[in-house]
C-alpha cells in the first residue's frame, strides 16, 4: 500500500524525483546501452547507492524476466521506496526485486549484467584508492560480458560558487553550489526547496564530493581491470540545452555545465 502522505507534510523524496531524477529514462539508456555494445538484451541490474530504487522499479517494468537488486547503506531511503515505489508494481514484478541494506564497498554483493551508480553518488569517494577500490568492487558485480555505468558531471559553472532556481508548479527546486576548491576538486552542494507561499526549506540534501573528471574515471575504470571504457556525451537542443539523449563519443564539446556516462565493459 502507498504511505497517505498530509498534503501539508514536506515529502523531500518526492520533490527530489520531480526535481533531478528520471528513472524511466535512465533504464531505457542502461538497456540500450547494454544492447548497444552486447548485441543482446540485458536481464540483472545492480543498481549501487539505490537510494529509494526507483531505478529498480523502473527496470523490471521493462521486461517479464528482468530483475534488479539495489544496494545502499541507510534505511530511511530504502524504507520510503519499498512504501512508495514497490507499492505500485503488482505483486510478480514486485519479486524481481530486492533490496540489500549494505555498502558497495562489501564483499560479495550479487553479480548483474547492469551495474550502475546513478546521480554521481560515487562522488563521495575523495581519494583515487577509495574509488578505485569501489570500480573494482563493481567490476566483481559485473556478470562475464557485462557493463558497469556511472553518470558524471562537470564545466566551468561547476568550479565557481552559484545556486540555480528551478520552477515547478507549486515548489522552487535549488541547486546549490556552495564552494569548489580547485586544489583539490573538493566541492560542498546542497538541495534546498521552497513550496508555494512556505519559507525556502535550506539544506534538505547535502552533497561533500570531489569533482572527478573524464579521464581520470576512465583511467580508475581501466585500472579496475575493465578492458574497454566508453564515454556517453548529452546532446543539445535549439536553446544549446542538454536533450537527454546520450551517444558514444572519443571527443566532447566545451559547455558552461555537462553531464556524461561513462561505461566500462568486463
Ligand atoms: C546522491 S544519493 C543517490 C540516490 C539515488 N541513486 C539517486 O539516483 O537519486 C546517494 C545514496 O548513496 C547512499 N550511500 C552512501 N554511501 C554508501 C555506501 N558506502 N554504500 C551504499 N550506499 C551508500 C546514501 O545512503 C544515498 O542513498
Amino acid at each position: 500500500m502507498t504511505k497517505k502522505v498530509n498534503k501539508d507534510s514536506f515529502d523531500k523524496y518526492s520533490y527530489y524525483l520531480k526535481s533531478v531524477q528520471s528513472p524511466d529514462n535512465d533504464v531505457i539508456f542502461l538497456s540500450q546501452t547494454y544492447k548497444e555494445l552486447k548485441g543482446k538484451k540485458p536481464k540483472t541490474l545492480r543498481e549501487d547507492f539505490c537510494g529509494t530504487f526507483k531505478i529498480s522499479c523502473e527496470w523490471v517494468k521493462l521486461d517479464k524476466d528482468k530483475e534488479a537488486v539495489g544496494v545502499d547503506i541507510d534505511p530511511e531511503p530504502i524504507e520510503y521506496g519499498k512504501q512508495n515505489y514497490l507499492s505500485e508494481l503488482n505483486s510478480e514484478q514486485q519479486s524481481r526485486v530486492k533490496i540489500l541494506e549494505a555498502s558497495v564497498t562489501e564483499k560479495n554483493l550479487p553479480k548483474a549484467d547492469v551495474v550502475a551508480a546513478q546521480n554521481f553518488s560515487y562522488y563521495l569517494f575523495k581519494k583515487r584508492n577509495q574509488l578505485l577500490e569501489y570500480f573494482k568492487n563493481a567490476y566483481k558485480g559485473v556478470n562475464e560480458g557485462g557493463i558497469f555505468v556511472i553518470d558524471c558531471f562537470g564545466g566551468p559553472r561547476c568550479q565557481e560558487e552559484n545556486e540555480e532556481e528551478t520552477e515547478h508548479d507549486n515548489f522552487s527546486y535549488f541547486w546549490d553550489q556552495d564552494s569548489f576548491d580547485p586544489v583539490t576538486n573538493y566541492a560542498q552542494f546542497y538541495i534546498h526547496f521552497k513550496r508555494k507561499g512556505e519559507k525556502k526549506r535550506e539544506r534538505v540534501f547535502s552533497y561533500d564530493w570531489r569533482m572527478w573528471t573524464i579521464p581520470e574515471l576512465k583511467e580508475i575504470m581501466e585500472d579496475a581491470g575493465f578492458k574497454k571504457v566508453h564515454v556517453y556525451w548529452e546532446g543539445s537542443d535549439e536553446d544549446g540545452d542538454g536533450d537527454g539523449e546520450f551517444t558514444r563519443v572519443t571527443q566532447g564539446e566545451e559547455c558552461e555545465s555537462w553531464v556524461a556516462y561513462v561505461v566500462g565493459e568486463k
